[in-house]
């Protein structure tokens, strides 16, 4: 289980774009037989920040807080599917992440971003990097960009064109920086009880 990746994604929309990148991340990791699992913001649907996770007395929390406190501290590593909105983060992954705090730390975290332009979401993956590295995560330095995402990855998130074998060239490096950090995570915490 402390293998196992989780891959977020946090667009609410009807019309959601990037689930075709989350779908093709989780995918593409488990035919490298990594085990990765899909956590949807929208599907697990956490309200508006109240209290953190770690602010309900034990047992108290929401069920699907819970839930997602108990996966988040058992995983290896984090990937983070980022579309832009505005120059700006997707508020319902944004909002999913400001739950916890000690649940993240002492993993590594990459960064896939997509737009429905050339800019691939670049702006929000910037952002992102300075919000995981103060929630105590590795941020690792490769990472994917995505754009026109319409015109790189099928509804199915099956590889398109030439925007697509861009793509199928970056992940296997993209996965291959997140399985060395993943691990040289665990080996560090197996050897030394991190400190707090
Ligand atoms: C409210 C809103 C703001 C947007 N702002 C940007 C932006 O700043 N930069 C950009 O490249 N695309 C922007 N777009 C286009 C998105 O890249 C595109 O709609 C993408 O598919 C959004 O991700 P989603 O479909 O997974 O929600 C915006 C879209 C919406 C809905």
């Amino acid at each position: 289980m402390d293998d196992r990746i989780l891959v977020f994604y946090g667009s609410y929309r009807s019309d959601r774009m990037g689930i075709r990148l989350a779908d093709y991340i989780v995918a593409g990791l488990k035919a490298r037989s990594e085990d990765a699992e899909l956590i949807d913001a929208k599907a697990i649907g956490l309200p508006m920040l109240d209290r953190m996770y770690k602010e309900y007395t034990p047992t108290s929390a929401p069920q699907a807080m819970e839930a997602l406190a108990t996966k988040i501290r058992a995983a290896g590593a984090f990937v983070f599917v980022t579309g832009e909105y505005n120059w700006g983060m997707q508020p319902g992954l944004k909002n999913l992440t400001d739950h916890f705090l000690e649940e993240w730390f002492w993993r590594p975290a990459a960064i896939a971003s997509y737009s429905a332009g050339r800019i691939a979401g670049a702006r929000s993956g910037l952002l992102w990097h300075g919000t995981l590295a103060e929630m105590g995560m590795v941020v690792i330095s490769s990472t994917l960009a995505v754009g026109p995402i319409a015109d790189a990855l099928t509804a199915e998130g099956k590889p398109l064109g030439e925007a697509g074998q861009l793509l199928e060239r970056s992940f296997a490096r993209f996965a291959d920086d997140l399985a060395w950090w993943t691990e040289a995570a665990k080996m560090q915490r197996a050897r030394k009880t991190p400190p707090y």
